[in-house]
């Protein structure tokens, strides 16, 4: 088992997406097993976007992230990293593939509604630096016989 961190981004928050995002990443079989609402500032903006903070679109990429505040979700499953970064899909949501949440709810490079982690190493990083440890719980999904085979979760 994995776990991967996901920002419902103010894109998605300010445009009413909140419930139809999480449904996505329910109905596809990953749990959830952190959720909460944050405000963010420049202090994690620029720890959370440390590879960018070069770039000349920094400054409005964080002032977008302000804007409002987010929904940070921990999600748990098999492969959850690589399974959440299909789904999430091309950065550019101009140039996603539909089917996509990005590809199927946005137009944008910026304003592209989720971020995902997108390693497993990146994802511990990322959790513990959105979650305090007692805030991700591990409680037994009452479907795993049916979203797994057997010995696949292992
Ligand atoms: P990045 O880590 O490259 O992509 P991803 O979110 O797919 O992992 O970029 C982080 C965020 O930076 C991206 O979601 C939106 C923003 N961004 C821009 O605003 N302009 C750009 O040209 C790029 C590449 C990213």
């Amino acid at each position: 088992m994995e776990t991967t961190l996901v920002l419902l981004k103010p894109s998605c928050v300010q445009r009413g997406l909140i419930g139809e995002i999480i449904n996505r990443f329910e109905r596809r079989g990953l749990q959830i097993t952190g959720m909460k609402m944050m405000q963010l500032d420049d202090e994690i903006l620029k720890k959370h976007y440390s590879h960018l903070v070069d770039k000349p679109f920094f400054p409005s990429l964080a002032a977008s992230m302000k804007t409002s505040p987010i929904v940070a979700m921990a999600l748990t499953g098999v492969e959850a990293v690589q399974v959440v970064r299909g789904m999430t899909g091309f950065t550019n949501g101009r140039r996603a593939d539909p089917g996509t949440i990005r590809g199927d709810y946005s137009v944008s490079n910026q304003q592209n509604i989720v971020h995902a982690s997108d390693s497993p190493e990146s994802a511990k990083t990322e959790l513990e630096r959105f979650f305090q440890p007692e805030e991700i719980y591990t409680y037994n999904h009452a479907l795993q016989g049916y979203l797994y085979g057997v010995g696949e979760a292992n």
